[in-house]
């Protein structure tokens, strides 16, 4: 075995471990409402959910050379809202030109041709085309070095009939993508297992 002591290694060769180890990770394509009135929309894989009886989930950010939040974390902050979009192979590479550092004056949506729908009972938009929406409150914001971990209360799923089995959300016609390690991302193949307990 090849062990790594991460105080003696570069940060690239951490991050390349982290992030493979901890993989395929899914993707929060999040969109949030700025105050100066520009809507935003930006691609986060440091992402999963706390609870599902009160559903909370968490995005994670690192913050731009300098220090600034990014937008998508001021955005939230600011506003106390944010939707989290599914990305599905349909929407993976509207989805990674979502990425671009664009400053805030401009919209990743814009940028991307994404098209918008409005949410239900948050101000940001969301993705009209993605198949499935959670809206989301800021429940709280917290500070874990030099990265901030946005946690939400969903107040509204958005589903597409087309994901849907009997009314039911169903895992096996999303076409979910992660990301892996490096500059890889992975399609859903999912397999049935019957489990025992
Ligand atoms: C698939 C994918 C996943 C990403 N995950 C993260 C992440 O977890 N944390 C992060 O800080 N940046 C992540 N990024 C980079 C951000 O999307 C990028 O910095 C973006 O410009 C942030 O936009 P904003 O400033 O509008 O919020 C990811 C990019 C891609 C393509």
């Amino acid at each position: 075995m090849k062990e790594f002591d991460p105080e003696d290694v570069e940060t690239r060769v951490t991050d390349r471990l982290v992030k493979t180890a901890v993989s395929p990770r899914p993707i929060a394509w999040v969109s949030t409402a700025g105050e100066n009135g520009v809507d935003n929309l930006a691609p986060f894989s440091s992402y999963n959910y706390v609870g599902s009886r009160q559903p909370i989930v968490t995005v994670h950010t690192s913050r731009r050379e300098g220090g600034d939040l990014k937008d998508t974390a001021r955005n939230a902050i600011d506003t106390g809202e944010f939707a989290v979009n599914v990305v599905t192979e349909a929407t993976l590479e509207a989805m990674d030109r979502t990425a671009e550092g664009l400053p805030p004056s401009e919209s990743e949506f814009d940028f991307a041709d994404v098209p918008r729908a409005e949410c239900r009972s948050i101000d940001p938009p969301r993705v009209a085309n993605a198949a499935v929406t959670m809206e989301c409150t800021l429940h709280d914001s917290i500070e874990i070095y030099d990265r901030v971990m946005l946690l939400g209360d969903v107040t509204y799923f958005h589903v597409a009939e087309s994901v849907t089995t009997d009314g039911e959300i169903d895992a096996r016609k999303l076409d979910t993508v992660g990301r892996l390690g490096g500059p890889y991302y992975t399609v859903s193949e999912p397999m049935e297992f019957e489990r025992e307990y």
